[in-house]
C-alpha cells in the first residue's frame, strides 16, 4: 500500500477553512483528517457534519472523519451525508462496536477503529473483516500539538503483524494510520514500525509552507526501511 499523508484540520485557521483545505491539498495532502470532539468523550469541542458538508466542495481528496464522540451511532449517517469517505470510532464510545462498524459501512463509508494509548488491541480480535482502517493514537485524544508517545510504535508493530496475517489468509486490505505528534523528524520511525497512513496537524498547519513540510515528510518516508 502506498503512503498517505492526512493533514488534520484541527490546527488549521478555522476562520478560513475552505482556503486551508484547498491550500493543503495543493501542497500534496492525500486525505483531509477531520477531528470531531464533543466535550464529553474528550475534553474539547470542535466541529460537526455541517462543517464537513461545508468543506466538501473544497476537497478533491477523501475526508477521513475521526469521531471522538459518545454516543456515536446517531451522528454517523449525518457524516456520511456530509461527504465523509472514512469514519473511525473509538470502541469506548459505543456499546456495540460490531453494530457501529456495520452502520458506517451501510452508510457507504469505509470503517475504522481507533485505539487510545492505553486501549488494548483485543478489540480487533473479532472485527478484522468489518474494518478498512486501524487508527493508533500516539497522543491522548483531545488536542493538537502534543508530544508523540513512543510506546505507540510497539502497538503499531503489533497491528502490522495482525493486518499482514489477516491479508495472508485472504482478508481485505486494512490501512494502518497513526495520529498525534507525527512530524518530519519521526515519520520514518512510524513507517518502519508498520504504519502506512500519517495524520499531522500542528506539524503542517503550524508552518507557513505546507508543501515544504509535506515534501520533507515524503522524502523521509522514501528513506524509511522496514
Ligand atoms: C487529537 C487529534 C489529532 C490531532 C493531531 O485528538 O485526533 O488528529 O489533530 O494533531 P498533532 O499532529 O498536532 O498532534
Ligand atoms: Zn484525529
Amino acid at each position: 500500500m502506498s503512503y498517505v499523508i492526512a493533514p488534520s484540520l484541527l490546527s488549521a485557521d478555522f476562520s478560513r477553512l475552505g482556503e486551508e483545505v484547498r491550500n493543503v491539498i495543493a501542497a500534496g495532502a492525500d486525505w483531509i483528517h477531520f477531528d470531531v470532539m464533543d466535550n464529553h468523550y474528550v475534553p474539547n469541542l470542535t466541529v460537526g457534519p455541517l462543517v464537513c458538508d461545508a468543506i466538501r466542495p473544497h476537497t478533491t481528496v477523501p475526508i477521513d472523519v475521526h469521531l471522538m464522540v459518545r454516543p456515536v451511532d446517531r451522528i454517523i449517517p449525518d457524516f456520511a451525508k456530509a461527504g465523509a469517505n472514512l469514519i473511525s470510532v473509538h470502541p469506548e464510545a459505543t456499546d456495540h462496536l460490531d453494530r457501529t462498524l456495520g452502520l458506517i459501512r451501510d452508510s457507504g463509508c469505509q470503517a475504522g477503529v481507533v485505539f487510545n494509548p492505553a486501549t488494548p488491541l483485543t478489540w480487533l480480535d473479532h472485527v478484522m473483516n468489518r474494518i478498512d482502517l486501524v487508527l493508533i493514537m500516539s497522543v491522548n485524544p483531545g488536542f493538537g500539538g502534543q508530544s508523540f508517545i513512543a510506546e505507540a510504535l510497539n502497538k503499531v508493530s503489533a497491528v502490522r503483524q495482525r493486518i499482514d496475517a489477516h491479508v495472508a489468509k485472504g482478508g481485505q486490505p486494512i490501512r494502518l494510520e497513526v495520529d498525534g505528534g507525527v512530524k518530519g523528524s519521526n515519520i520514518a520511525a512510524v513507517a518502519r514500525a508498520g504504519a502506512d497512513t500519517f495524520v499531522a496537524g500542528s506539524a503542517i498547519f503550524g508552518q507557513p509552507d505546507y508543501r515544504a513540510v509535506i515534501e520533507h515528510m515524503r522524502s523521509e518516508l522514501a528513506g524509511a526501511k522496514r
